[in-house]
């Protein structure tokens, strides 16, 4: 193969050479650096890669130059285009290009009628597609370098309707655009925007709005119906990119669902989709591994052997020894999906063991996870610390309408708690703002009824925590409560625990932790990740997209905080947390889980994601203009907040040095044609159901918008970092973040009580997710709290070129150093035994909120967008 493409190189250059020396007119010379490769092709990528290069020589790809100052008359005065220039000889020597990067020559005729070129109009008369990444011209007359950064796979010519035109890399708001280049930049968008019809195939580049019709699967059985999530106000959801699949036959409102097998090919607008390294791309396979080989296999091994964990070592064997795969299981993973991709997924030795890493909650020490302090702890410094709030009213009281529901108020009494109060009074411990709570109440007691006609039996848990004074949270009381036997009208019924550590109190307390933690993993994965993060941010991806020009400012700025989340969104609707998906199957709410984040979803408010508004809001922070970020924290050591903070302000600083470069007064921002579209279209599209409600920015300041876009990039990076990368670490091991269970607290006088006395370990895992339960979820979140090695973390971006304004670039590199500045804190903060919440009796440094980090599950490092 190395003879062919030498030889087809040598022809080049001879032609090339005489090009050169017959024309005279002046040349401009480019480099293209491009990607071609199938998607799918993993045991052999390097062999495809070179194996296939040769074929885009010729004339098969075709640049042409689009003037930025001169307009043709000929067609409506849009830039003058100059010659077609096509793909030349293959260089071999730039460094550093990723693998599967090539790069080639090109050369155009100089033509003085375009001038200076602002765009490129790129043509594939080849059969296939490929990643164009970048194009470079050199010594261009009066302007020297050009960037053109693409990213964008470009198919063959007969896909679309229209040529693919590239921007340079300049920055222009709506009105400052050349003239010449007006028409190409607005019919981009038209594009983009689609036509709202038919059925969006691969090579689609179409971003439009859809509700969540497609997770239920009426036509399998009416088990697999769900309700349609967005679009009313009983179940309003933010929405997701549309496919334009066919209804289902059962039900015309409901989308039907991609094939198990062809589930990779679920659409997402072409650009969006997985697919510029090998190592996302595996995320990708492992994915569908889980889905749809691991689950049902296991599913299978387990209901012929129903197995219980009989002892913690039990757990402890599935990281220190593994369990065996039976070799059907290996031989259907094996023919599909490439062995590689098996041993990075299942680390199977040869004896095909079923491995997971050990997670870091029990890599130091066994049994801390046990103890009050590391769980009160996990609530400021865990994979949730979103949801702690100061108590500000004793007893603890309920929000829901107690026409429908009754008395929903705390059981929870003075004298229950006093004696920890190390003396205090409950009204001096709250005046001093000590006294916090972990409130799942409300949230889960309207659907408590229905979840436990499930096999989930469980309860809505209220847990009552004390500031002490070494800063760490005691944990007072844990109040269970259940929906009434005969009827919601007359209120809860409510038991409270409080600490005890001998003896079955001691058990009971133990247990009563353990439904307050399934209470939290359950409304962490739903509200706190999926729906908060993963589904918030969509719109604002697709909004983007149709509203904003890749040469607007406020496009170039959020961008990068886009890659990758429609596709892992798609990927979750197919396997995650459609009907049936392994969500449903692992999670407390079970087949509600969804319409209960709908539920949740009534409550969302943009404004209070802002990490500032949100402490306030909880009431853990004040405003204090004598504090550094003008909020004083009334928990101290309170990990997530102290470094959110500090990234909250870096991104905040980077925003407002970027926009006041474009936009000098707030008339830039109310003139701005395509920002006002982009805004109308999020709130009344995009978060659709929520239009009318009073709090969005009203985009008419300067401040409207920098405060929108540090909120956008928060949520799509370090609110997601935060609860996304440590599942693996915390809750890989299951018995100290349970997500499910399956029998209500021990009563006395019944054989269960008598057990819980005798093995409590066994009871307590005899109630916790069960072990099919347990692999599977472990599984998926071990897949889900990795980095893949090419992920590009806060502060960076994939090319130095992304902008051609000096400014922004200097702004931006202020950042990084920002960044590198928190980074070198938080490793002093961590190494200081002041701050006794930074590393608790688990010994896990807080990192979740450390900018950057290695591939695979390191619990740390913020990825710019919400990828995984
Ligand atoms: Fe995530």
């Amino acid at each position: 193969m190395d003879k062919v493409i030498h030889g087809i190189l040598h022809a080049f250059d001879g032609s090339d050479e005489a090009a050169a020396a017959g024309g005279g007119s002046k040349k401009v010379k480019g480099t293209v650096v491009l990607m071609k490769k199938n998607v799918l092709d993993f045991n052999d990528f390097n062999a495809s890669v070179l194996d296939r290069l040769h074929e885009l020589f010729g004339q098969k790809v075709s640049l042409q130059l689009v003037s930025a100052v001169h307009g043709d008359p000929e067609r409506g005065l849009q830039g003058k285009l100059g010659k077609p220039a096509y793909l030349e000889e293959w260089i071999t020597t730039i460094t550093p290009l990723t693998a599967g990067d090539s790069a080639f020559k090109v050369t155009f005729d100089w033509d003085e009628e375009v001038g200076v070129p602002g765009a490129i109009i790129v043509q594939n008369k080849h059969h296939s597609q490929f990643y164009l990444k970048t194009v470079t011209l050199e010594d261009v007359p009066g302007e020297g370098q050009v960037h053109f950064v693409c990213n964008s796979w470009v198919y063959p010519a007969d896909r679309y309707k229209k040529d693919r035109v590239f921007f340079s890399n300049k920055t222009y708001l709506p009105k400052q655009t050349p003239a010449p280049l007006l028409k190409y930049r607005e019919e981009e968008l038209v594009h983009l925007r689609g036509d709202g019809t038919g059925e969006l195939q691969e090579w689609d580049r179409v971003y439009d709005y859809a509700y969540y019709n497609d997770l239920g699967n009426p036509d399998k059985s009416a088990k697999y119906a769900r309700p349609v999530l967005g679009g009313s106000a009983e179940y309003p959801y933010p929405r997701r990119g549309r496919t334009g699949r066919p209804p289902t036959e059962k039900d015309p409102k409901t989308e039907s669902r991609v094939p198990v097998l062809m589930s990779l090919n679920i659409y997402v607008p072409r650009d969006e989709r997985f697919g510029h390294l090998k190592m996302s791309d595996f995320l990708a396979y492992a994915l569908k591994a889980v889905g749809q080989l691991l689950k049902p296999e296991l599913e299978s091994i387990c209901d012929s052997t129903p197995n219980e964990f009989d002892s913690f070592q039990d757990v402890l064997n599935l990281y220190e020894g593994g369990i065996k795969l039976p070799s059907p299981l290996l031989e259907s993973l094996k023919e599909n999906i490439p062995l590689e991709m098996i041993k990075e997924l299942v680390q199977t030795d040869g004896e095909g063991l079923l491995k997971y890493p050990m997670p870091q909650v029990i890599k130091d020490d066994k049994t801390a996870w046990r103890t009050d302090v590391e769980f009160g702890r996990e609530m400021l410094a865990g994979v949730n610390p979103v949801l702690i709030r100061r108590l500000e009213e004793f007893p603890p009281v309920s929000k829901l309408d107690p026409k429908i529901y009754g008395n929903q108020g705390s059981s929870i009494r003075a004298e229950l708690i006093q004696k920890q109060l190390n003396g205090l009074t409950v009204e001096q411990a709250i005046n001093m703002n000590k006294l916090f709570i972990l409130d799942h109440h409300d949230a889960i007691m309207p659907y408590l009824r229905r979840i436990n006609t499930t096999n989930t039996k469980t309860y809505a848990t209220r847990t009552l925590l004390f500031l002490k004074d070494d800063g760490t949270l005691k944990p007072l009381a844990i109040e269970l409560s259940l929906p009434h036997p005969e009827g919601d009208e007359f209120g809860a019924i409510n038991k409270v625990y409080t600490p005890a550590d001998q003896g079955v109190e001691g058990s009971i307390w133990q247990l009563a932790k353990a439904y307050a933690a399934i209470n939290d993993s359950g409304y962490h994965q739903l509200i706190s990740h999926w729906l908060n993060t993963h589904a918030a941010i969509e719109p604002f991806v697709i909004a983007t997209n149709r509203q904003l020009s890749a040469l607007h400012p406020i496009y170039k700025l959020l961008h990068p905080h886009f890659r990758d989340t429609m596709n892992i969104n798609a990927f979750a609707r197919q396997i995650l947390i459609n009907a049936g998906g392994i969500l449903e199957a692992t999670v407390f709410p079970a087949k509600y889980a969804m319409e209960m984040s709908s539920a949740v979803y009534k409550s969302w408010v943009f404004p209070e994601q802002a990490l500032p508004a949100d402490l306030i809001k909880r009431g853990v922070a004040v405003e204090d203009a004598n504090s550094p970020h003008g909020l004083r924290l009334l928990i101290e050591d309170y990990p997530y907040a102290v470094d959110g903070l500090e990234i909250w302000s870096a991104i905040k600083t980077w925003v407002e040095d970027y926009c006041s470069f474009y936009y000098k007064s707030d008339e830039t921002v109310q003139e701005d044609k395509e920002l006002q579209s982009w805004w109308k279209e999020l709130v009344e599209e995009g978060h659709g159901d929520k239009k009318n409600e009073p709090w969005w920015p009203k985009m008419q300041t300067v401040k409207d918008l920098t405060e929108t876009c540090t909120i956008t990039i928060w949520i799509a990076s370090a609110l997601h970092a935060a609860v996304n990368f440590g599942q693996y670490p915390y809750a890989g091991y299951l018995p100290n973040r349970p997500t499910l269970s399956r029998r209500f607290m021990p009563e006395e006088g019944t054989p269960e009580f008598e057990e819980l006395k005798q093995n409590p370990d066994k009871a307590f895992l005899k109630t916790i997710t069960a072990q099919l339960q347990t692999l599977l979820g472990i599984s998926i979140i071990e897949i889900l709290s990795m980095h893949s090695t090419d992920e590009v973390y806060l502060g960076q971006r994939d090319s130095p070129n992304w902008t051609a304004d000096t400014e922004p670039l200097e702004a931006f590199e202020r950042f990084g150093k920002k960044l590198g500045e928190v980074e070198e804190r938080i490793m002093s903060m961590n190494g200081d035994k002041r701050w006794r919440n930074r590393v608790g009796p688990v010994e896990i440094p807080y990192m979740l909120l450390y900018p950057t980090s290695e591939g695979g599950v390191t619990a740390k490092g913020i990825p710019n967008s919400v990828s995984i």
